[in-house]
């Protein structure tokens, strides 16, 4: 390893329904390997884990080789292997966990077991260079809604907030099975609600009563609104009328980018912090994007949000945080770590 280039670490993420395998110098991305069974679980409407399980040990080992031959390195080039050990499906994360020890005892390098969540954070580094120590990050997915506070990406994370029932994706995915259109949900609602109106429905916008926001200033809450959809188009369906999907859809969206972007700029005023990172699947959506975009601007606080391909699950954001924690010195994890499905975003690493 050069001291000026970094750490060349490889990241494995197995956490849901992405194989990915990412390869890293410090902060510069080499490779980027993913495999996706989202397909599989079309017809199901969601994830569902023992399909993501039997997915990723048929594409664990195709996605490494890929990955380095991408990067033009071998395996016995790396300085050391990070994956991650949790929060996600339990059998899926064992497979990356399984694969990546493996890796280490036969090749004799060392292994960190990493947070999924601080991955999402790290990866940033990769696009848009050092990460403002403190900065806030709103990490938004199918599987996860949190508000975090980053004092030190390898070391020191408060959760702010979190949904108190469904993610923002699942929501999206959710609404869209209501309305009848395909999965997953984010992409097809986001260009429904392009053509329609955002203010023809008036749905509600979770934990933000005086009331809710004394417990939950900062918490997410996302299956009321859900409902109110669908008794909203099952009002319109028993009286015989068409369902404006549009409408519906860009209503929707809008009391969820509302809702998120509302807490995470409240959230920043709170803190004082001025930096904020929208990260996961959902920070696709252009509606958050632009609404963030003004709300941070109104307000003087900077905004980033990695690409597209950088936001969903993957193996670099895992090497990004795996490189940074070698980087910073921190010990290896022992050989004997366990995936752990619920692991706390505080526990960055194992
Ligand atoms: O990060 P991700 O690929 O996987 C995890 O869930 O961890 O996120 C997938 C989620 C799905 O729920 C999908 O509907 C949502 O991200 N999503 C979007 C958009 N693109 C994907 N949600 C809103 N707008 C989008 N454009
Ligand atoms: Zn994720």
């Amino acid at each position: 390893m050069s001291a000026t280039d970094g750490p060349l670490v490889l990241g494995i993420e197995s956490s849901c329904d992405e194989t990915g395998v990412g390869i890293v110098r410090g902060r510069t991305l080499l490779a980027d390997a993913v495999a996706s069974s989202m397909e599989q679980h079309a017809p199901y409407g969601g994830v569902v884990p023992e399909i993501a399980s039997r997915a990723h040990l048929e594409a664990i080992v195709p996605m490494i080789q890929l990955a380095c031959e991408r990067a033009g390195i071998r395996l016995a080039q790396l300085d050391a292997i990070a994956v991650t050990s949790g929060p996600g499906l339990a059998g899926a994360l064992m497979v990356g966990v399984g694969a990546a020890k493996a890796l280490a005892l036969a090749l004799d390098k060392p292994i960190h077991g990493v947070n999924h969540l601080a991955g999402h954070v790290a990866v940033d580094q990769l696009e848009h260079g050092p990460l403002p120590e403190p900065c806030l990050a709103l990490l938004v997915s199918g599987g996860h809604s949190n508000l975090l506070q980053v004092n030190d990406i390898t070391s020191d994370i408060v959760s702010l907030g979190n949904t108190i029932d469904d993610a923002a994706g699942e929501a999206y995915d959710k609404v869209a099975r209501l309305l009848g259109l395909s999965y997953p949900g984010g992409p097809v609602i986001d260009a429904e609600a392009a053509s329609g109106s955002s203010v023809a429905i008036d749905f509600p916008r979770g934990l933000t009563s005086r009331r809710d926001l004394e417990r939950h200033r900062f918490d997410f809450s996302f299956s009321g609104l859900k409902t109110a959809v669908a008794r909203w188009v099952e009002a319109r369906q028993r009286a015989g009328e068409p369902v404006p999907v549009a409408d519906v859809a860009a209503s929707f969206q809008e009391a969820v980018c509302d809702v998120l972007t509302r807490k995470a700029i409240d959230a920043a005023t709170h803190t004082g912090i001025d930096h904020l990172v929208i990260s996961g699947g959902v920070a696709a959506n252009s509606r958050l994007r632009a609404l963030a975009e003004e709300r941070a601007a109104a307000r003087g606080i900077q905004l980033r949000v990695p690409k597209r391909n950088l936001c969903t699950d993957n193996g670099a954001m895992i090497a990004a945080l795996g490189a940074e924690i070698v980087a910073r010195g921190h010990r290896p994890s022992a050989l004997d770590f366990p995936a752990d499905s619920s692991q706390p975003v505080s526990q960055v690493w194992v």
